[in-house]
């Protein structure tokens, strides 16, 4: 569809829902830089650029739906984060959020260590060069064919997720007459305020091992028990898009209970512990993230603290950030298909993309903003839902935002803060084809991970 021959969509500014929605103050001319990329602003003509590239010119090689990633602000995240903590703690980045081979070498070359929850992340760790001892490698339920893998490439930690798996770790490294590095993961019993299914500290849920009823010490007299273990520290992750640090603090403080307890049980003092990933980001104006020096300096302090109330020596801190880091480095660029007023609800825009580039608003109700971004407009405000083009109603991008009531069919929209989360739960639904990601930087363009084909889809087809 070309982006020039379509007429003006309608203009429908008038029909707001009554009492719910008021049009924003802001121009929405006027990009929030809360929520873009640090390289994204928009040009003369009033076309948004990134990385010093007009979108106009992406979409025209590389296509829509497509993700576009600011590889100098991931690098900019990266170094953030490692410097807030410092050489005295590690910083693994989540692979979960979205990982390929150029991220890998990207976090490489910017000091970070990488965690990695499956076979296939690890693969593509590894087959990138990362350095196996800088890999930890996660999941409530790793297979023995992914285990013995990372055991044989002699992965830097395994952080252990149930009692089953704490005897299989062991058994395999003890067969290969090897010690396998472990950490074991721990539910410290906090309600993370966030969305239930990426909340994971409260006891009922499938991760880690309880500290409530004696769980998790009986987890660490076992593992210091096996050969093939070196249980080097614990593991707690307390969930996902956190805002607030109140929930870090007091798992810190069960975890540095533990390790005192096993110091007063065992005389071992383990050397390590991880307070995991879940840091907010921004995906809307409304959302208020917090900078790494702040989050380094409330966890350390809140470790160090109760270190020395305890008598112990502070352990190495790790964190394992995936959304923070990679999660606003991206948008996802749309052409507007096609638009339907419905006379006093809203506006649907519908794109060439949907549900199988960003589950997350099905999934999670989660909230995005949109913006017009191969022009600029001095219309209306009008009230719109951004859909797919799947066969399904809950087929939603952005439930609510605004747009100019001007909005054409060929238009292109973008999403901001889609880089975690989105390609990597990207589906096949519909035999959509997934989008490619492609790097931004210093006026460059490059595919990272490239579009589906139709061929590919029928290469798994073997029936
Ligand atoms: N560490 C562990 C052990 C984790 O399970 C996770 C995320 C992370 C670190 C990274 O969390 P982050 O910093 O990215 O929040 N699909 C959901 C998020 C699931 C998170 C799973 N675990 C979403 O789209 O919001």
């Amino acid at each position: 569809m070309s982006r020039s021959a379509h007429p003006a969509g309608p203009r429908h500014a008038d029909v707001l829902p009554e009492g719910h929605y008021t049009a924003p103050a802001t121009d929405l001319n006027v990009l929030d830089e809360k929520v873009w990329s640090r390289t994204v602003t928009r040009d003369a003509n009033g076309a948004l650029t990134v990385g010093g590239i007009e979108v106009a010119r992406l979409a025209e090689e590389f296509g829509t739906p497509a993700y576009f990633l600011d590889e100098s602000d991931f690098r900019a995240r990266c170094r953030a984060w490692a410097d807030a903590f410092g050489p005295g703690a590690d910083v693994f980045y989540a692979g979960k959020a979205f990982l390929s081979r150029a991220v890998v070498r990207w976090l490489q070359e910017e000091g970070l260590n990488l965690d990695v929850c499956s076979g296939g992340e690890l693969t593509t760790a590894l087959d990138a060069g990362m350095p196996a001892e800088r890999i930890a490698f996660h999941g409530n339920n790793k297979t023995v064919a992914e285990i013995e893998r990372a055991v044989e490439a002699g992965v830097g930690r395994i952080v252990l997720d149930s009692f089953q798996e704490i005897v299989r770790v062991a058994h395999i490294a003890q067969s290969r007459g090897l010690r396998q590095r472990v950490q074991i993961r721990v539910t410290v019993g906090v309600e993370a305020h966030t969305h239930e299914f990426i909340a994971t500290a409260h006891e009922d849920q499938k991760f880690g091992i309880a500290l409530a009823g004696g769980q998790a010490a009986e987890a660490v007299r076992r593992a210091l028990t096996l050969d093939g273990l070196e249980l080097i520290g614990i593991h707690s992750h307390i969930g996902s898009q956190i805002f607030d640090m109140a929930g870090f603090e007091v798992s810190a403080r069960r975890v540095v209970q533990l390790l005192a307890e096993v110091r007063d049980e065992h005389g071992v003092e383990l050397p390590e512990i991880d307070l995991g990933g879940g840091l907010g980001i921004a995906y809307t104006s409304e959302d208020d993230p917090r900078e790494p020096h702040e989050i380094a300096k409330a966890l350390t302090d809140i470790v160090t603290r109760e270190c020395e109330s305890a008598n112990l020596s502070t352990p190495r801190i790790s964190v394992e950030p995936g959304r923070a880091i990679v999660g606003p480095t991206a948008f996802t660029l749309y052409e507007v298909g096609t638009i339907k007023p419905l006379e006093g609800l809203r506006t649907y825009v519908s794109v060439d993309g949907g549900m199988s580039d960003n589950i997350r608003t099905a999934l999670y109700d989660a909230e995005y903003s949109v913006a017009l971004v191969s022009r600029s407009s001095d219309a209306e405000p009008m009230l719109v839902r951004v859909v797919g083009k799947h066969c399904e109603s809950g087929d939603i991008v952005v439930k609510d935002a605004f747009l100019p009531a001007d909005l054409a069919p060929g238009d292109l929209i973008a999403v901001p803060a889609t880089g975690a989360y989105c390609r990597s739960m990207a589906s096949n639904y519909n035999h959509a084809l997934r989008p490619p990601v492609v790097a931004v930087r210093d006026g460059e363009a490059r595919v990272i991970v490239r579009r589906e084909t139709e061929e590919d889809l029928l290469r798994l087809d073997v029936g």
